[in-house]
């Protein structure tokens, strides 16, 4: 089993490539995450954003399966099912859910937002859906799986787990008018859910790989917002890490094969939490205009900043990445200079190459290196030959620092806009 997954704060690129590689694979599986993902797909002028579904769906001949790792919000499903009837998928023979899969309930997104309003400036910017709540009540033992829709006594099993919602929501003095309306949806879209293909994935996955099969795990977020290693507490509620495919698939680490890890030309974030090479002034402004860093999820504006290699060797090395991607590199094609961070300097002047981003930690400054920016467009570029020797300069640079073969580089959204080494 190969895994691919983002190395910065989410938003990389994944959904694109993931449907890029998808013809040499048989399943594509996502293993975490859940509708906090919006992963973007670009082909035959169509543009879609997937949350939920893995991003091999538009492929023929391959299954898509959502592992016992996955959050699941019911609604969003339907929705986004819904939302690629116009594609004719046959849904019946390529995607495949997990019974051990935990389900948002509407209380779940309730006690996000109740949460993120307590901690006041302090917030994490969730996407609010439901996911870090969830997620609680999974680790708690208590939350509700898609095996129990199934159940005789689901109803009863959803007002138990409601009431100590509720008490929660009554704690924080939470106004939950809108919960009725919200059941309506939620009881409809279960009705729907019960018509997937529900199944012990953990077998599907296992079966596969016995019969010599392809399965790429689709990671989702990012590396530096995993719930163990990225900048706690402003990060998401599971493992985004290679360790966490094997986890939320049920496949053994020594069936790990490929790493791909997958980072843009610079730097995004979405929500709070430290951001060592965040750019405020018009150069910030220019990077969200030229990559249209709006979240695909939430629309809300994202942060940008220059490439920070710190964090990406941390990645690199939690994640035992065997092959980089470098995804939107023509977003850069209107800076004269590229700066690159290669270490962080502490407030008592030392400088250090390691990732230190967590609550409590001191206050770090990007040191920075400065290459020559390629400066024109790469639309007549169609191998890696043809790419601006400073572009070609710059490729060099990272896959020297970071110590990794830059396998692919990424010149656009699109399925065809992207290049092989
Ligand atoms: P994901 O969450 O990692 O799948 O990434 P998102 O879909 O949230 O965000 C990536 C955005 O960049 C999407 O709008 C993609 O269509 C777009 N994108 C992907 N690769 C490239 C690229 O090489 N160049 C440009 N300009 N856009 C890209
Ligand atoms: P993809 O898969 C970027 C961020 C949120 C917030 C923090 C916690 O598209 O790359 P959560 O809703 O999980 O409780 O939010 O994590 N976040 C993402 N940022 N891309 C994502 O997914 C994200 N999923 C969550 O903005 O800061
Ligand atoms: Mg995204």
């Amino acid at each position: 089993m190969d895994v691919l997954l983002g190395l910065q704060w989410g938003d990389e690129g994944k959904g694109k490539v993931v449907d890029y590689l998808a013809p040499k694979y048989n399943v594509v599986a996502r293993f975490q995450g859940g509708p906090n993902a919006g992963h973007t797909l670009e082909f035959d002028g169509i543009k879609h954003v997937l949350h939920q579904i893995p991003s091999g769906i538009f492929r023929n001949k391959l299954k898509n399966i959502i592992g016992n790792g996955v959050v699941l919000d019911p609604v969003v499903m339907q929705k986004e099912i819904e939302g690629l009837k116009k594609f004719n998928i046959d849904f019946k023979n390529n995607l495949f859910v997990s019974k051990k899969a935990a389900i948002i309930l509407p209380t779940h997104k309730l006690l996000d937002a109740a949460y993120e309003k307590s901690k006041g400036d302090k917030k994490i910017g969730s996407t609010l859906k439901g996911i870090g709540p969830t997620y609680q009540d999974k680790i708690g033992r208590v939350g509700l799986r898609v095996a129990d829709i199934l159940a005789k006594d689901f109803k009863e099993r959803y007002d138990n787990l409601v009431d100590r919602h509720k008490s929660i929501l009554d704690f924080y003095q939470y106004n939950i008018s809108d919960l009725p309306s919200l059941e309506t949806v939620f009881f409809e879209a279960i009705e729907f859910f019960k018509t997937l293909n529900l199944v012990q994935s953990e077998y599907e996955v296992n079966e596969a790989l016995a019969e010599g099969k392809h399965v790429l795990a689709e990671g989702a977020q990012g590396s530096l917002l995993d719930i163990d290693f990225g900048s706690y507490p402003y990060v998401t509620s599971s493992n985004t890490m290679t360790a966490g495919a094997c986890n939320g698939l049920g496949v053994a680490p020594s069936r790990i094969g490929e790493v791909f890890g997958i980072f843009k030309a610079y730097c995004t974030r979405v929500g709070g939490g430290p951001f060592p090479t965040e750019i405020f002034d018009e150069v910030g402004e220019t990077m969200r205009k030229e990559g249209n860093e709006f979240g695909s999820t939430t629309g809300r504006p994202r942060r940008c900043g220059w490439i920070d290699l710190p964090a990406l060797k941390y990645s690199i090395m939690i994640n035992g990445v065997s092959q980089l991607f470098m995804m939107k590199v023509d977003v850069l094609n209107v800076f004269e200079e590229i700066k690159v961070c290669t270490h962080y300097q502490l407030p008592d002047g030392t400088k250090v190459d390691r990732f230190t981003l967590e609550q409590g930690d001191q206050e770090v400054e990007p040191v920075y290196q400065t290459l020559r920016g390629w400066n024109s467009n790469l639309f007549d570029v169609e191998k890696y030959e043809d790419f601006p020797d400073e572009l070609k300069a710059y490729v060099s640079f990272l896959e020297n620092e970071l110590k990794t073969p830059i396998k692919m580089v990424s010149v656009g959204p699109d399925r065809q806009q992207t290049i092989l080494r």
